[in-house]
């Protein structure tokens, strides 16, 4: 059956590196006959708000819920809407209502990608960071007493709850299952954090008994941080809470290379609701216009996009190493856009990947 992907480009360079995106995806689906049907959706962007007065009408939920994934460029214009209200009032409503409590993000040094830490080569650096992306330190839960007083005082808590730990923790083991090194790894902080740690690192150890042939360990998050970039050789799949998996997930792309590649999913397993592919990067208002963002990250994202709908299709599969595998070859032989040294435009990089898918 066919799957239906709603395409919101976004602001900024979202909107130059969405063409290259699809560009790659109807090249795959030609090619190896995936039903994929697209429609773009000309909101949560900023001029829709300097317009409306909001990021997205009113119907927005409705409007998308019937699709199987959004395919998301970026949002943000902090010249005329602070970001606060873009992001709040775009992409954090998507992955809250739609419950994506899965942010993924690999993390692999690619060929013809200079590595920031020495000595790496491609292979050295391949694992994923698995966030949970909807509870934990980023709560609503709190509140300001005494304000203005020298009592002031500020409280926010976190909040953990069994099925929100256990449902991202069942989806990490499940991942690490599914890969040859079966390996994985929980970022805790109980030794600081008495309360919540010790429950986190309580459900990963029950967890744990369900997946025998998943070797596991644990790091407090500050030892481990330093790890990602001592020796990132020895990761395959890193779960982390909401707040301590938003710095591993930046820090991770930030060793394997430029921002300009670094793809990102969030996902609902269930499925019962769209699951959104997007870019890490922004808009980059500081390169918007001139047609040399980097396509890749958005190209990727792509890639994990048919892999997830796929779920176990063999075409799908084809399809992503075959759009994997044009980015690669990319990567290497150019055209390269200014960030990875080249000359080339967005167009040039983009059309030159879907011609290799
Ligand atoms: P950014 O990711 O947009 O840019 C950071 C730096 O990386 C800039 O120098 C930019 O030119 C460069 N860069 C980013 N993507 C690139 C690409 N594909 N090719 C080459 N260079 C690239 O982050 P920044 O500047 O902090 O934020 C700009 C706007 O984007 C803000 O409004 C922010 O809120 C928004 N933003 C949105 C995100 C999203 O939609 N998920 C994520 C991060 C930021
Ligand atoms: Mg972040």
């Amino acid at each position: 059956s066919t799957h239906r992907i709603a395409v919101i480009a976004g602001d900024g360079i979202g909107k130059e590196v969405m063409p290259e995106g699809l560009r790659a995806l109807q090249a795959a689906a030609a090619r190896f006959g995936l039903p994929l049907e697209f429609t773009a959706f000309e909101w949560a962007n900023c001029d829709y708000y300097l317009q409306h007065g909001q990021m997205m009408p009113a119907d927005w939920f409705d409007q998308l819920k019937g699709f199987n994934a959004i395919y998301f460029g970026a949002v943000g214009w902090p010249d005329a809407v602070p970001d606060h209200i873009s992001l709040w009032g775009s992409l954090l409503k998507f992955r809250r209502e739609f419950d994506q409590y899965v942010n993924l993000r690999p993390v692999r040094l690619m060929p013809g990608v200079p590595c920031p830490l020495a000595n790496k080569k491609p292979g050295d650096i391949d694992f994923y960071v698995v966030r949970e992306n909807t509870e934990g330190e980023y709560s609503a839960v709190g509140g300001r007493l005494f304000e203005n007083t020298e009592r002031e005082t500020v409280l926010q808590e976190a909040v953990f709850t069994r099925k929100g730990v256990d449902r991202i923790l069942q989806f990490a083991f499940e991942l690490a299952q599914s890969r040859p090194k079966k390996h994985l790894t929980s970022a805790t902080k109980s030794n600081g954090i008495a309360i919540s740690m010790p429950y986190w690192d309580e459900r990963v150890k029950a967890m744990s008994a369900n997946y025998p042939d998943v070797r596991w360990d644990q790091y407090h998050v500050d030892i481990l941080a330093a790890r990602f970039v001592l020796s990132p050789e020895r990761f395959d799949v890193v779960v982390a809470s909401n707040l301590f998996g938003d710095i591993l997930s930046d820090l991770g792309p930030a060793c394997a290379g430029t921002i300009g590649i670094a793809p990102s999913a969030n996902l609902n397993p269930e499925r019962t609701l769209p699951s959104l592919f997007e870019p890490v990067h922004g808009s980059a208002p500081d390169i918007y216009g001139k047609n040399i963002a980097n396509p890749v990250a958005m190209i990727w994202s792509g890639a994990m996009m048919l892999d997830f709908l796929g779920n176990g299709d063999e075409r799908y599969a084809q399809g992503h190493d075959a759009i994997m595998r044009a980015i690669e070859t990319v990567l290497v032989q150019g055209p390269r856009t200014p960030d990875m040294g080249g000359t080339a435009s967005t167009t040039e990089m983009g059309t030159a990947i879907a011609a290799l898918v």
